[in-house]
């Protein structure tokens, strides 16, 4: 059963994150790779993926992520795969469109018969309105803002690595 931490990132944000994820997940992760090398195959690959993605340009997938929708995901099959989707956006600059682009990729692994794990409180975010709040107070996946709360990237990494790392051992 292998493991990779797919993301994108246009200015270093999700990426540091990811290596963030990777060391708290120690062994249960096996590779890290950036989107932009990432085909179909790969992805499919993988029995299990942490996925991450930052919201650009008022609620738009990051420019790889959307490359990689354009050309690829439609050969991706998540049906019996386990994944964790974390966010970045700005809660205060983007408060209409707060972590969007986590939504597509929520859809798509439901729409194919995947599991998506790894929810978490709305409560301590201030928004308008989010595409990653799928149900009632809770984002789709792990809500990190490193424009306004870089200081508690940390722990929510933290925090969120122990709610999962069952579902990845
Ligand atoms: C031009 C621009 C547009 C953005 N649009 C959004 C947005 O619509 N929603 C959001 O939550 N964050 C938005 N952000 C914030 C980014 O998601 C955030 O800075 C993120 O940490 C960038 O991650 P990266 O460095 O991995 O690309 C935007 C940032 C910029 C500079």
């Amino acid at each position: 059963m292998a493991t990779a931490i797919i993301y994108g990132s246009s200015t270093g944000n999700t990426e540091k994150v990811a290596e963030l994820i990777e060391d708290e997940l120690g062994d249960l992760v096996d590779e890290v790779l950036d989107i932009s090398d990432v085909t179909a195959d790969d992805m499919n690959s993988y029995d299990k993926l942490i996925l991450g993605i930052p919201t650009w340009d008022e609620g738009q997938l990051q420019e790889d992520w959307e490359t990689f929708f354009e050309d690829e995901m439609d050969d991706v099959d998540f049906n019996g795969k386990t994944v964790a989707i974390f966010g970045l956006g700005d809660q205060e600059g983007y408060p209409e469109y707060f972590l969007d682009a986590m939504r597509p990729i929520y859809d798509k692994v439901i729409e194919d018969g995947g599991t998506v794990v790894g929810f978490t409180s709305t409560e301590e975010f201030e928004y308008d309105e989010s595409k990653a709040e799928v149900e009632e107070g809770k984002f789709c996946g792990l809500a990190i803002d490193e424009d306004n709360e870089d200081d508690l990237t940390d722990e929510r990494v933290e925090d969120w690595c122990d709610q999962i790392r069952k579902y990845f051992e």
